[in-house]
């Protein structure tokens, strides 16, 4: 085993996941791929792949609020995000050489 500092300075948790149940809600079902690829394209387009990490998430536990995203270390918690409100998050997130 290696033990080693993360090497980001931040953690975007964006939850994709699909629910088999279609009368249970799901981020996967409300854009959760499509807010996962931009935000990964962006954070790519800035040049801060290095530094921020935005990863596909299985279920955070809060579907009703979804589609969900959790940031470290700020400890931001973005939920019912639509596309629309991307810009705002790719500000906040990539705030991160401030
Ligand atoms: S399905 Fe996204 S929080 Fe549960």
């Amino acid at each position: 085993m290696n033990k080693n500092s993360v090497p980001y300075k931040k953690m975007v948790l964006v939850c994709t996941n699909i629910k088999e149940d279609l009368t249970k809600p799901c981020c996967g079902r409300k854009n959760g791929d499509e807010i996962l690829t931009r935000l990964r394209d962006k954070v790519r387009e800035s040049n801060l792949s290095d530094v921020i990490r935005v990863s596909k998430a299985g279920c955070l536990g809060k579907c009703s609020y979804g589609p969900n995203i959790m940031v470290f270390p700020e400890g931001t918690w973005y939920s019912e995000v639509k596309i629309e409100d991307i810009e705002e998050i790719i500000d906040d997130i990539t705030r991160v050489n401030d």
